[in-house]
């Protein structure tokens, strides 16, 4: 059986990564230098310090990913790269490194969409079944995606303003939790009770779109009310409180979809759905309707390349091909 293996780059944000995949499932190696603790005194992500460190560790994380996974260049068959969406600075210096290696190497040159990447990140768990209904959620993106085979991406439901990720991010600031807010709110939430009532945007009847800046405002609101009155506020109610409200609309909308369409399988991706409230309740959800729920661990739900060469592998089999003209694109869409 032939066999094909590709060295993935991923730079879209605030994780440089590289990683070589077999067959667009078996991980040989996933290098990742997280820049993290770089940003967080900064309470986000900065643009420019973001692309230095690209920079800085790009060579590196080559390097690690083809010595880890044992394998040359001439044992490969493309070398894939998130072309976007994502910073545009960031993107440049994979793209770049993309482009030089496959120039130098004699490579073809797989550009590969980042969200695509998050929902193949689930093959490394188990096969797709078609037709599937995907719950991407991270920092920039609240998107569920029809495939009906592999490569084929219909998008059904996107959010109108914030990403999920995102208002974790701003409810998390607001809370005084470091960045990225998402996992400390989920810790947090682990010792309140989701007694405040904050509102969950449903949107028009049947609507698969998403809105989170309405519920962001409410706890802001709520936060701001409470310190005017003198009120003490539990942080961790307020945490429970807002997760609650985020995956109640993540799980309706998810489900509802599933069953429009009729999917044999469910998978959610992205750094959201790292979050325990959201695995629970939706674990239980898909039980309930006994649709097969994939979600993967969290170490491959956030920012990672071997997730890109999976998507890039079927990019790849479908004769998807970049030249050395290939752009980072801050806006792509899938
Ligand atoms: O997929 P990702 O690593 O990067 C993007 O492509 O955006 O997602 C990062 C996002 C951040 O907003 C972070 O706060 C959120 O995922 N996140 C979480 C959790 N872990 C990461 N949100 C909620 N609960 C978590 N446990
Ligand atoms: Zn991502």
């Amino acid at each position: 059986e032939e066999k094909t293996l590709i060295l993935a780059i991923e730079t879209s944000c605030d994780e440089t990564a590289a990683a070589v995949v077999e067959n667009g499932k078996i991980i040989r190696s996933n290098a990742v230098a997280s820049q993290i603790d770089i940003h967080r005194r900064f309470g986000g992500v900065v643009p420019e310090v973001a692309s230095r460190h690209h920079v800085d560790q790009i060579t590196v994380m080559v390097e690690e990913a083809m010595n880890e996974a044992g394998v040359s260049w001439s044992d490969l068959d493309a070398i894939a790269v998130t072309q976007g969406p994502g910073l545009i600075g960031a993107l440049l210096v994979g793209v770049n490194a993309a482009k030089a290696l496959a120039f130098a190497h004699g490579l073809p040159l797989v550009p590969v969409h980042h969200i695509t990447g998050h929902i193949y990140a689930n093959r490394f768990v188990t096969e797709l079944q078609f037709p599937l209904i995907a719950l991407v959620v991270s920092g920039g993106h609240t998107e569920l995606v029809l495939m009906r085979t592999h490569g084929s991406y219909e998008v059904m439901g996107t959010t109108r303003d914030d990403a999920a990720g995102e208002a974790f991010d701003k409810v998390a600031r607001s809370l005084g939790l470091p960045y990225p807010g998402g996992p400390e709110i989920d810790r947090l939430a682990k010792n309140g009770k989701a007694v405040i009532d904050f509102p969950r945007a449903w949107l028009e009847e049947g609507s698969l779109d998403f809105s989170f800046s309405g519920l962001k405002s409410a706890v802001l609101n709520y936060l701001h009310n409470s310190r005017q009155r003198g009120q003490s506020v539990k942080a961790e109610d307020v945490a429970a409180s807002f997760q609650e409200s985020v995956s109640d609309v993540l799980v309706k909308k998810t489900m509802m979809a599933a069953e429009r369409f009729q999917v044999h399988q469910i998978l959610v991706a992205g750094g959201v759905s790292a979050n325990s409230n959201v695995r629970q309740k939706m674990t239980a959800a898909a039980n309930r309707r006994s649709i097969p729920l994939v979600i993967p661990p969290l170490k491959y739900c956030t920012d990672n390349a071997a997730m890109i060469a999976a998507a890039g592998t079927i990019g790849y089999l479908k004769g998807m091909r970049a030249d050395l003209s290939l752009n980072g694109s801050p806006n792509l869409a899938i």
